[in-house]
């Protein structure tokens, strides 16, 4: 089993040459231009070992080949898939190649992205003897050694580019999946905050909401972005900048003021009805905050912001405590 692992990551190393060699090459330049229309440059693109994987049934099967490597070896790697008569077949083909890293410098997996047209956007290698998709981060194997005490998580290979490429070292993603318990828990080896940096859509924000769960469950300090006029961090650095994006970072809120926001978001504050019914909801919100002070910071906050006495946004927080113990 050692013997196969040890080949498997042969296997993945050489792809990913193989996938480099393609993306520079004369055949690779759509791919190329497709990199640099989205603003990466050259560095970028080698420093994270991107490539192509070109449009056929057995290039990288037939180049693998003359390496040695076995049918069953391929498969195992995944890199390769079992065809309806026997053979086996090029797992990815016409796709922008991203290879996933481990924190040893192993290649142990990719991610495929369509430039255009039809399929998934993005195809993920599936678990291998080298690679479990819930154990591991994008890009962890830079972002540990920058000197920074936080992280960055982003939800996409993009983004996480973006960011090294405009100086945000310390950015690393999740593989396609919702964050897991194990990935929180690697991140909590090298960092004491997080700063969520998830999609602003539906999606992004749900997966935030259930990511500062586990963080907080394992005692990992939380912060998080709200970008405004952008998807993703990708998109924010592409058109407002990287300062801009260091601004969002330093005005980032923690897990509770996100939490209030979106609460009151949902209240029309410029009517007495709506302010009312939003302290309701304030209110019944923070008396589950076990420490008084932090309590009472919100709580003043909050009169100022509403112009409401902060005596009686208090009494009605003890009057819920009482109620419920
Ligand atoms: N993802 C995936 N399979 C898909 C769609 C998404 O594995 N069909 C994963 C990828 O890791 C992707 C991440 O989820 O990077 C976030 O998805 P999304 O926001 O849709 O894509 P972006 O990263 O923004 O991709 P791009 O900017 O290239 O369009
Ligand atoms: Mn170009
Ligand atoms: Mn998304
Ligand atoms: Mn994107
Ligand atoms: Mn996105």
């Amino acid at each position: 089993a050692a013997r196969l692992k040890t080949r498997i990551l042969e296997i993945n190393r050489q792809s990913a040459r193989f996938f480099y060699s393609c993306l520079i090459s004369p055949q690779g330049k759509p791919a190329l231009d497709y990199l640099h229309e989205r603003g990466l440059n050259d560095k970028t693109i080698r420093r994270f070992g991107l490539g192509f994987a070109p449009q056929s049934w057995d290039a990288l099967t037939r180049h693998l080949k003359a390496q040695g490597f076995s049918e069953q070896e391929m498969l195992a790697a995944s890199v390769v898939a079992r065809g309806r008569k026997g053979g086996v077949y090029d797992q990815f083909r016409g796709r922008v190649m991203f290879p996933i890293i481990d924190i040893r410098g192993n290649v142990i997996a990719f991610g495929g992205r369509v430039m255009e047209g039809s399929g998934p956007k993005y195809l993920n290698s599936p678990d291998t003897p080298v690679f479990k998709k819930s154990r591991n981060l994008f890009a962890l194997n830079i972002a540990k050694s920058t000197k920074e005490e936080r992280l960055l998580l982003a939800e996409g290979y993009m983004d996480v580019i973006a960011l090294h490429q405009a100086g945000f070292e310390n950015a690393v993603a999740t593989l396609g999946t919702a964050l897991t318990d194990e990935q929180a828990r690697l991140m909590s080896q090298y960092a004491k905050q997080i700063i969520i940096a998830y999609d602003s859509d539906g999606p992004g924000q749900t997966a935030t909401k259930r990511a500062i769960n586990i963080f907080n469950e394992i005692g990992l300090q939380v912060k998080v972005l709200s970008m405004q006029g952008a998807k993703d961090p990708d998109e924010f650095i592409k058109k407002f900048g990287r300062d801009r994006f260091r601004l969002l970072i330093e005005g980032s809120a923690n897990a509770l003021e996100f939490e209030l926001q979106k609460i009151r978001s949902q209240f029309d504050l410029s009517t007495s009805d709506g302010k009312v019914a939003y302290l309701k909801e304030f209110a019944s919100y923070i008396a589950g905050i076990k420490n008084p002070i932090e309590r009472d910071v919100y709580i003043a906050r909050t009169a100022g912001e509403l112009e409401v006495g902060r005596e009686a946004i208090a009494s009605q927080v003890d009057y819920i405590i009482r109620r419920r113990t």
